[in-house]
This record gives structure tokens, C-alpha cells and sequence, in this order.
């Protein structure tokens, strides 16, 4: 954690405070008082749980006693598609717009609650006109189209948990996480636009299907068509099926099923400390009164918003705030297909004037491009519909943040950095805009209720000030309730260290205010433009490769991405560290596991520096790495180098 400690030591000496504004307070959803209700733990949340439509109330809110017993709205039972959809069919938002799309090449499809009822609930039979039955598995593998969203609520209704699976990972990717949830049907595209050019998804899941066993069905949803050069659709007969001629003889009205409040809604994967990933595993109640309450009081929803949280539903951000939590609240979200510099750098700014778009959710790595393309795409448009702006992702560093305030939220618009994880569902550490005054840098306050505290290695709090383990000791309602077929790496990574307590697994500490700044990962996790991916992961796909003998895989700060990765390669006799094996080796990573996990650098060595007891010095890869980005090109290749440096180390120690 060195370095994140000067990190936050310049972090704390950010001084500058944004008090709430009167106009803002005045109208918001959540009061300061909100802090006060959360006193009564329980209470508070059968309130806002009451709000949702339950075919069965609950016998008792929660019961915990983690990680074996994890449980919330016990006896109740619901259906998360019909809180989406069909609560709103019924009232006075039946014909209000539910999803604002709009495709990279500039198409726009609006769908109203009541088209997004009549949409859901027709695939919803095609599901079951496949064989899909209450908890069979269904993989998604699709663009930033409105098919996507309408595929969730789909499973959703009939009870089949869905898997979705990024876009933008690999056919091996994709293949390994089908076989893990053991999906037997995949939703997918012929392909989505991505600047500009088109990403083949059909043909990755092609690939992905030469290995899995369970899958009965594909659909495909037609985004891209025969037009296009160098598109390859094939559609194996039997197998295949286009979503649009499924549809046409789909009745629109599917029953939702009644599920239980602890039956489970999805999984997700995400990376951890191993090369395998975790089958985060999300429930119906707790998850969608999380969303729910979160959505309502983070984001101030009101009912003449336009709201746009940016991230691709393919990650838990977009689960839960372009899908579950909006529309749980009957908020009309904005969807975009594609790229923030395609055709041009303003594509988001125009689209925010287009669409009047009162509350955009973003990344700070997206922030931190923007910063470098300059203040004159933003102000080319009129953002003056905005008035609240969110981050998440990554800790945000206060000059993005102020960037953010003042050329984004032209100084008026409140700032939320909200910190959670795939795990966690919901939003738990945020400020609460018209509630709380804001940092730049610092997530605030834990969400009402949310009982978040910073441990020393013996479980201890730290004073203010200083760095520690980031922990939450008491239940949340959208918290994951195991990894999927894996009960004992649940309970080794997340309450081993501390038991009862939920390890996040970064680092945090508090400040005189009690407001809490995040220092990154713990783990061997890194955080690439926000999307977390595990060294180990990386180093596999690297060994895979028939000229490496052994690799390690460390973050290094990125201007742009917060962090990007760096590998150390030992290749074996026979092969040389050329540009040529540098380009090939990256091209390797991509197609293992997909572009986001391509090193920045792959730096030949002879010998992996290690510690006595066999322990690869990390520390020392991550100055040999910044001393490489600096322009110091030492052929590492040479042992003595690495054997020199190794021993100016251990002295140092
Ligand atoms: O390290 C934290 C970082 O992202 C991790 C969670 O990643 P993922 O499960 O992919 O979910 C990302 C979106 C919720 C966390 O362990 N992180 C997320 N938000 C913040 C953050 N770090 C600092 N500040 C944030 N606001």
C-alpha cells in the first residue's frame, strides 16, 4: 500500500468543502433527518421495501449471520419484472418513456413502460418456448441495445437467473463463465457498433460453443445485418434463432412468476485475487429494494428526469443503475450504444443537450479522457438540463472531481462519488446530494444504515487519519449471498480476515468528519478504467502462450485508466524479447481474455526477483516499471540486473 499511502496523505490535505445549496436542499429526497430514521435498522428498511409491490409481505426483514445465514425479507415474495415494468403499466406512467436508446451510428428508439411491458413479456414466452424454467441459467452476451435490458427482465419474470457477460470479453472468457453457471440458453447479437467499427459478438459465441455442454439455444438479435464487409453470422440450424422471428407469434402477456424474496435474480462474475473468476450471486428482495432505495435517495429521483449512468450493463453499475434501480423507480434512463469520441468528442455532451438530460452517472476514467480532449467539446452544447452529477468506479482524484463541478456541472450541480462493488449491489458509501456536504476525492458518508468502518490487522478501528481495511459490520439488503457453487471461497475472501464483518478488499481511511477516502485495491486486483481485473488472470493468459516460462502482472498508475497493467515476461530458450513477441504476447492477452486486460508494457526478464521465501517483490517490478515508463529502456534481460537491484532491496529492508 506505499504508494497509496502519499496518495492519501495528499488526499487529506484537500480542504475544500461544497456545502449543499439552499435550491437544491430544498427540493431533495433526502433530508438530514434520513440519518436519524436509519436508526431503526430494521424499520427503515421495511419502509422503503414497502414502497416495491410483493405478492407476499415478509415475516421477519433479515436474518445474519454471515456468511451461512444471509437474509432478507424472509417469507416474502415478489417478481423484480414486474416491479420494473408492470407496477408503472398500471398507473400514471404507463406511457412515459422507460428507455431512451440511442445507437453509435445515431438511431433513436424510445420505448414507454408500456412498450417496455409488451417487449419483456414476449421474449419472456419466447424463453419459456425454448424450455426455460424458473432457475435454469441464461447467458447474455450483447451490445448496449434495448434488446439487452428487455433480455434481464425477461429472466427476471420467468425466474431464470441471468448471467451477463461483457461484450468486450473474450470467446475464452465468455466460454469459461457459460461452463461456471452452466447456462442453457445465450442470448446474444450478430454485433455491436463501437467506434465506428463493428464488435462480432456472434462469432465469439460461436467459438465460445465449441465447449458447452449445457447450452440448448442461441437467439440473436439482429443489430448489424449482412450489409456491413467482413461480417460473419452463421446461424447452426436448430441451434440459432433470431430474436425477431421468435417473436412474431410471442403472446405479449407472460404471468410473472412469484419468486421468493431469497430466490436468486442473477449472477455476475468479477475478478478476484485468483485467475478464476467469482460468481457474485444476487437475490430478488434485498437487491431490488437496494437498487430501489439507493436510486431514489443518491440520484434524487424525481419524475420529470432524464437520467444516464454511462456504464455498459455488461458490469454491476449497469445492472443496477441503468436497469433494476431506475426502473424500479419508473425513471426514464438514457442508453447509448457506443463511444464518447465517436464521430467526434461531443458525441456525450450532445446527447445530454438532445436529450435533456437532468443526472449523469459516470467513471472517472471517462472524466479524465474528457479532461485531455479539453474544455471546448463540453462547451459547444448546453448542459444546462443538468443538475446532479455521480461518479463510480475508482477514487476519483480531486482535480478530475473539480473538473467535473466546473466544466460539467457548470459549478451548481452536486457531486456524488459513490463507492460499492459488484458484491455489494448497491451504493454504500456516497454522499446524499441536498443532505451532505461534499470533498472532493471523498465518497463521504456510509448510506443510512450502512454500518461501513476502516480495521487495523487485529480488527481494530483506526483513528482518523490513518489507512486501514475497509469493513461493513452490520447487514445491507442488496448484498451478494454467496459465489455461485462456491460457499467456501465466499466465506475465505470475504469474512475469514475478520468474522461477521464483510472484508471489501480496499483500502480506506476516515477524516476528521468521519468522511471516508479510498485508497484502492488491497488484493491482487486491479482497477482498469474502473473494471476490476485479477494479476493472476493475466499472468495465466500470458503463460498460456507458448514462448512464455513464467510471468508477473502488477498496476501501474495510468494517466487515463487509474491504473493499467504491466507484465514481466521470462520467455524460454529459443525465443527473444523483440517488439515483434511484445505485440504478439499483448494480442495473446486480448484474445484470451479481452481488450481491457492487454498490458500496457510487457518487459522482458531474465529472473523474477523473489524474496527468500519465494514471494515475487512486487515493489521492486513496480519501480523497475515506472523507471521503464520514464523512458529507461536497461535490458532487463540481463540477470545481473535484476539480481543488482534485488540486492540494493534487501539491503534497504
Ligand atoms: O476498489 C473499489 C473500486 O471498484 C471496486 C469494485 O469494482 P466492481 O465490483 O467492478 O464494481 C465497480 C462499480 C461499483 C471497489 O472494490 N471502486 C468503485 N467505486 C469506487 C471505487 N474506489 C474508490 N471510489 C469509488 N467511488
Amino acid at each position: 500500500m506505499e504508494t497509496t499511502e502519499k496518495t492519501i496523505d495528499a488526499l487529506l490535505e484537500e480542504n475544500r468543502v461544497f456545502e449543499p445549496s439552499d435550491e437544491f436542499a430544498s427540493q431533495a429526497n433526502a433530508t438530514p433527518e434520513i440519518y436519524d430514521e436509519a436508526e431503526d435498522f430494521e424499520g427503515f428498511w421495511a419502509r422503503m421495501a414497502e414502497e416495491l409491490h410483493w405478492y407476499r409481505m415478509w415475516d421477519k426483514v433479515v436474518e445474519y449471520d454471515p456468511p451461512a445465514v444471509i437474509r432478507w425479507f424472509i417469507g416474502g415474495r415478489l417478481n423484480a419484472s414486474y416491479n420494473c415494468v408492470d407496477r408503472h403499466v398500471a398507473g400514471p406512467k404507463r406511457n412515459k418513456a422507460a428507455i431512451i436508446w440511442e445507437g453509435e451510428l445515431g438511431e433513436e428508439r424510445v420505448l414507454t413502460y408500456w412498450d417496455l411491458y409488451r417487449e419483456v413479456g414476449k421474449f419472456a414466452n419466447v424463453l419459456k418456448g425454448l424450455g426455460v424454467k424458473k432457475g435454469d441459467r441464461v447467458a447474455i452476451y450483447m451490445p448496449m441495445i434495448p434488446e439487452l435490458p428487455i433480455a434481464l427482465l425477461a429472466c427476471a419474470r420467468i425466474g431464470a437467473p441471468h448471467s451477463v457477460v461483457f461484450g468486450g470479453f473474450s470467446a475464452e472468457a465468455l466460454r469459461e463463465r457459460i461452463n461456471d453457471a452452466e447456462a442453457k440458453v445465450i442470448i446474444t447479437a450478430d454485433g455491436g457498433y463501437r467506434r465506428g467499427g463493428v464488435v462480432q459478438l456472434k462469432k465469439a459465441v460461436d467459438e465460445a460453443l465449441q465447449m458447452t455442454p449445457t447450452v440448448t439455444d442461441v437467439v440473436v438479435v439482429k443489430r448489424v445485418g449482412d450489409d456491413v464487409e467482413g461480417m460473419v453470422c452463421h446461424m447452426q440450424e436448430g441451434r440459432d434463432h433470431w430474436w425477431h422471428e421468435l417473436g412474431v407469434d410471442a403472446k405479449t402477456k407472460c404471468e410473472p412468476e412469484e419468486m421468493d424474496a431469497e430466490d436468486m435474480l442473477y449472477i455476475l462474475y468479477t475478478s478476484g485475487s485468483t485467475g478464476k473468476p467469482k460468481g457474485i450471486v444476487h437475490t430478488t428482495g434485498g437487491y431490488l429494494v437496494g437498487t430501489y432505495t439507493t436510486f431514489k435517495y443518491i440520484f434524487d429521483n424525481k419524475d420529470d428526469d432524464v437520467f444516464w449512468c454511462t456504464a455498459d450493463i455488461g458490469w454491476v453499475t449497469g445492472h443496477s443503475y441503468v436497469v433494476y434501480g431506475p426502473l424500479a423507480n419508473g425513471a426514464t434512463v438514457v442508453m447509448y450504444e457506443g463511444s464518447p469520441d465517436f464521430p467526434d468528442r461531443g458525441r456525450w455532451w450532445g446527447t445530454i443537450e438532445k436529450y435533456g438530460v437532468t443526472v449523469l452517472y459516470t467513471a472517472p476514467t471517462a472524466i479524465r479522457s474528457f479532461m485531455k480532449w479539453g474544455t471546448e467539446w463540453p462547451a459547444k452544447y448546453d448542459l444546462s438540463s443538468l443538475r446532479l452529477l455521480g461518479s463510480v468506479g475508482e477514487p476519483i482524484n480531486p482535480e478530475a472531481w473539480m473538473w467535473y463541478h466546473k466544466y460539467i456541472g457548470n459549478e451548481n450541480c452536486p457531486v456524488a462519488d459513490t463507492w460499492w462493488q459488484t458484491e455489494t449491489g448497491m451504493i454504500l458509501i456516497t454522499p446524499l446530494p441536498g443532505a451532505v456536504a461534499t470533498k472532493p476525492g471523498s465518497a463521504t458518508r456510509p448510506f443510512p444504515t450502512v454500518d461501513a468502518d476502516v480495521f487495523d490487522e487485529n480488527g481494530d478501528s483506526v483513528p482518523v487519519g490513518a489507512g486501514g481495511n475497509l469493513v461493513v459490520k452490520k447487514a445491507w439488503p442488496s448484498m451478494t449471498r454467496t459465489l455461485y457453487k462456491d460457499p467456501e471461497r465466499f466465506k475465505a475472501v470475504y469474512w475469514s480476515k475478520y468474522p461477521g464483518v464483510y472484508l471489501a478488499g480496499d483500502g480506506a481511511k476516515r477524516d476528521e468528519d468521519g468522511y471516508f477516502w479510498l485508497l484502492g485495491r488491497i488484493d491482487d486486483v486491479i482497477n482498469i478504467s474502473g473494471h476490476r481485473m485479477s494479476t493472476m488472470e493475466v499472468e495465466s493468459a500470458l503463460v498460456d502462450h507458448q514462448a512464455v516460462a513464467e510471468s508477473a502482472v502488477i498496476g501501474i498508475p495510468h494517466e487515463i485508466k487509474g491504473e493499467a497493467i504491466a507484465a514481466f515476461v521470462i520467455l524460454k530458450d529459443g525465443f527473444d524479447g523483440t517488439m515483434q513477441m511484445e505485440k504478439e504476447l499483448k494480442s495473446h492477452v486480448r484474445q484470451k481474455i479481452g481488450a481491457i486486460a492487454q498490458p500496457e508494457m510487457i518487459i522482458f526478464i531474465a529472473e523474477l526477483p523473489k524474496t527468500r521465501s519465494g514471494k515475487i517483490m512486487r515493489r521492486l517490478l513496480r519501480d523497475v516499471a515506472a523507471g521503464r515508463a520514464l523512458g529507461d529502456t536497461t535490458t532487463l534481460a540481463d540477470p545481473n540486473v535484476v539480481a543488482e537491484l534485488k540486492k540494493k532491496y534487501e539491503n534497504e529492508e
